[in-house]
C-alpha cells in the first residue's frame, strides 16, 4: 500500500523551553531508529528550539495552530507564513480543544487548512465526534460534515499534502481509547469520503491517524489496523520512553 505512517506528538500547552530541549534531545536517538515519520507539534515558544535541535535528525517539527490571514491586526495570532519561515513543516488544525474552547468552526478549519497549504505547511486536520453524538448514533454524520468542510476547495494535489486525524473527543485525555475496531471503522469511513471526492488513488495514499489516549499499551493494536496510518498523541508524547514505544509500533504498522 505504501502509505506514510506518521506518529505525531501534540504537546498542547506543556513544556517550558529547558524542558522541551531535554525531551527533544532524548527523542532524537529513538527517531533515528524509527521507520515511520516522527513529528513533534509543540507550543509556539518551543518552535525555534525544536527546529534548531532537530536539524539533521529525523524529527519533523509542527505547530499546534495557525491563523488563516498572512498578516494583520490579529493580536495573539501566528500566521502560516511565520511558521514556515522558521522551518516548521506541519501544523495541527481544528483540534477538538480549539473547537471546544476557542470557537473554532468548520469554516475556520477550512480557511486555516488552505492558509497552511498555500505556504507549503502540511496540515494535520482533526475531526471527531462528542460522546453524546456517538451515543446518538451520528458519529458518521458528524465526521462526514467536518471532513467535507475541511477539504472544501482543496485540489487533489493539496490533499496529498494533508493528514487527517480521527480523534473521538470522548477519548482525548480521558484514558478511554476507542477500541481498535471503532477507530478502524471511522478511519475507513474517512478514507471513503476522500475517495468519493478525489478518487481511490488519492484516498489510498492519504495518511489517516487515530488520536485519543493512544499509549504504549494500546498503540500496537490500533496501528495494526488497515486504515490507521499513525497517531496524534497527547499525554504519551510528553515522555521520551513512552513516545519511543509508539514510534516502534508505528514502524511495525500495516502500511510501512
Ligand atoms: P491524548 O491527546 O493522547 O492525551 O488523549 C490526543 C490529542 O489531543 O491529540
Amino acid at each position: 500500500m505504501g502509505r506514510k505512517i506518521v506518529i505525531a506528538g501534540n504537546w498542547k500547552m506543556n513544556k517550558t523551553r529547558p524542558d522541551a530541549e531535554k525531551l527533544i534531545k532524548e527523542l532524537v536517538p529513538y527517531a533515528e531508529k524509527a521507520t515511520c515519520e516522527t513529528v513533534i507539534c509543540v507550543p509556539y515558544t518551543n518552535l525555534e528550539t525544536a527546529v534548531e535541535i532537530t536539524k539533521g535528525t529525523k524529527i519533523k517539527v509542527g505547530a499546534e495552530n495557525c491563523h488563516f490571514k498572512s498578516s494583520g491586526a490579529f493580536t495573539g495570532e501566528i500566521s502560516a507564513e511565520m511558521l514556515k519561515e522558521i522551518g516548521v513543516e506541519y501544523v495541527v488544525i481544528g483540534h477538538s480543544e480549539r473547537r471546544q474552547y476557542f470557537n473554532e468552526t468548520d469554516l475556520t478549519v477550512n480557511r486555516r487548512t488552505k492558509a497552511a497549504l498555500k505556504v507549503g505547511l502540511k496540515p494535520i486536520i482533526c475531526v471527531g465526534e462528542l460522546l453524546a453524538e456517538r451515543e446518538d448514533g451520528i458519529t458518521e454524520d458528524v465526521v462526514e460534515l467536518q471532513t467535507v468542510a475541511a477539504y472544501t476547495g482543496l485540489t487533489a494535489d493539496d490533499v496529498k499534502n494533508t493528514i487527517i486525524a480521527y480523534e473521538p473527543v470522548w477519548a482525548i485525555g480521558t484514558g478511554k481509547t476507542a477500541t481498535d475496531e471503532q477507530a478502524e471503522e471511522v478511519c475507513a469511513f474517512i478514507r471513503k469520503i476522500i475517495a468519493n471526492k478525489y478518487g481511490s488513488e488519492i484516498a489510498d495514499g492519504l495518511t489517516v491517524q487515530y488520536g485519543g489516549s493512544m499509549n504504549p499499551k494500546n498503540a500496537a493494536g490500533l496501528l495494526a489496523k488497515e486504515n490507521i496510518d499513525g497517531g496524534l498523541i497527547g499525554g504519551a508524547s510528553l515522555k521520551a520512553e513512552d513516545f519511543a514505544v509508539l514510534l516502534q509500533a508505528g514502524g511495525a504498522g500495516n502500511a510501512c
